[in-house]
């Protein structure tokens, strides 16, 4: 019987995608993935570090994962961000892991693995076997060949790993490295592999995604060229998106690529994080209010009909009323259609763990639901306007309420929920939006996409 795998991801895309990578590797090499934990003769928990939230809940799986240790025989692997930021220290803390593996050895963890199984099918967890975790010096992020599922509809692809911003919150440059980009060519071979296959929807990832830069012999790829090149090459009717764009890169040249490009979806993620100039400083953020007020005028102007979303994070080290005013204030002349929002989680090592003015809990879950409440109205008056408007949905899947319902997003990024049956998941429909419920648009099918 084939060898079976779980994998649980925590995190953001950038996990999703490796995540699948693994999966597609594991497949190659003939495992299987199990139905459910139970099953499996593996169990791989890719990890996430950002917030302390995160890390909680992933000590919480570890824990149900010990006691089903106790009676089926799996294998434990964490891996990813939590593994790079505790290093052996997890092993100590949580002995029943089997094997710990650090980002800079995803690519490279199956092929260790089935090197290091023996016939019985278990993981070794004698010596160095039980770490892959690449020394400071040595660290060089591989990116795999493959990211996409091709029989998905959608797919992630990493085109650049790491950060060098520091935001003085984020634990991301520590556990993620520097920035490295991914070849073009391996990029281009990845999306031609996934159009031989299913796939509509791309989305181009890092962490810093329009920081993107590669030199070969003949041509300098920045983001926007890198694009540009992309779209010449794929059908019109794929979709591309990006995540995440840094505000301070957001140059001239990639709106004017967006506007001039059908395939890249009039929808970009801009996380602002603060609206106070004392606090994007403190963040280290790079650009001031003024700056990226100005960037999104800029970007409504070439782009009329754009959608924004950005992450807003509250509590931060010597936050005051007045800068939560501001951030409030922002949000109400920027109108996102989506905030993603945080209250500051103290990440040990990094600047702004050791700043004075750390502000009580209490505090910053009342800045988070003042924050909350602002964006609620904010998104649901431009869901509003969007009643009555025509766009094209990718069916994503079957409603859970209502299984003669569909869920499908617009290239905007808006869920748009339409009657239909599971046939049209992963198609294109062209649909006009006729209400809204709560915070839900629900259409009507007017057309193929
Ligand atoms: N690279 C992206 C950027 O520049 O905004 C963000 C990546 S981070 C994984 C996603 C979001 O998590 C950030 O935008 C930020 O709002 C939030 N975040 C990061 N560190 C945090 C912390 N220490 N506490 C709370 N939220 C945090
Ligand atoms: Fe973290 Fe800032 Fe890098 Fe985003 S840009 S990953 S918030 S350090
Ligand atoms: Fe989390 Fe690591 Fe991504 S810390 S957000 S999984 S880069």
């Amino acid at each position: 019987m084939a060898k079976r795998y779980w994998i649980e991801t925590y995190g953001c895309q950038m996990n999703k995608a490796e995540s699948t990578s693994l999966k597609n590797k594991l497949n190659l090499y003939g495992w299987e993935e199990a139905i459910n934990a139970e099953e499996a003769d593996l169990v791989i928990l890719n990890t996430c570090s950002v917030r302390k939230t995160a890390e909680d809940r992933l000590f919480g799986r570890i824990g149900r994962y010990k006691s089903l240790k106790k009676h089926h025989p799996i294998s434990l692997a964490v891996i990813g961000c939590m593994a790079e930021r505790y290093k052996e220290k997890l092993l100590e803390i949580e002995p029943e892991i089997d094997l710990l593996v650090g980002n800079f050895d995803k690519d490279s963890f199956v092929e260790k693995l089935e090197e290091g199984i023996s016939d019985d099918k278990s993981i070794s967890s004698k010596g160095s076997r039980r770490t892959m975790l690449q020394q400071e010096a040595k660290k060089v992020y591989h990116f795999s060949e493959i990211y996409g599922d091709k029989n998905n509809f959608k797919a992630f692809i990493p085109i650049i790993h790491g950060c060098n911003n520091f935001c003085t919150y984020c634990i991301v440059p520590y556990v993620r490295g520097r920035e490295v980009s991914r070849s073009p060519m391996q990029i281009f071979g990845e999306v031609d592999h996934l159009l031989s296959g299913n796939v509509k929807e791309i989305t181009l990832l890092g962490q810093n995604v329009n920081s993107y830069y590669y030199l070969t012999e003949d041509k300098e790829y920045s983001f926007p060229l890198l694009l540009e090149e992309l779209c010449r090459r794929t059908p019109e009717d794929l979709w591309i998106r990006f995540l995440t764009s840094h505000p301070k890169d957001f140059s001239d040249h990639l709106i004017e690529v967006i506007k001039n490009n059908k395939q890249l979806c009039r929808h970009i993620h801009l996380p602002v994080q603060h609206g106070s100039d004392k606090i994007l400083a403190l963040m280290n953020r790079k650009y001031t209010r003024g700056f990226y007020i100005d960037l999104v005028e800029k970007i409504k102007k070439s782009l009329p009909d754009v959608s924004l979303s950005t992450d807003i994070m509250v509590g931060f080290p010597g936050e005051s009323e007045e800068d939560v005013e501001q951030t409030v204030e922002l949000l109400r002349d920027v109108e996102f259609e989506e905030a993603f929002t945080y209250y500051y989680n103290l990440r040990e090592g990094t600047p702004a763990g050791s700043m004075r003015d750390q502000v009580p809990d209490e505090i910053k879950l009342k800045r988070l639901w003042r924050i909350i409440e602002v964006q609620d109205e904010i998104s649901r008056n431009r869901k509003k306007e969007r009643v009555g408007c025509e766009s094209v949905v990718l069916v994503e899947g079957v409603s859970k309420r209502n299984n003669t319902e569909l869920l499908g997003r617009t290239e905007r990024n808006e869920m748009v929920v339409v009657p239909g049956n599971k046939d049209l998941i992963g198609k294109f429909l062209r649909i006009r939006a006729k209400s809204l419920r709560g915070k839900t648009l629900y259409g009507e099918v007017i057309g193929k996409g």
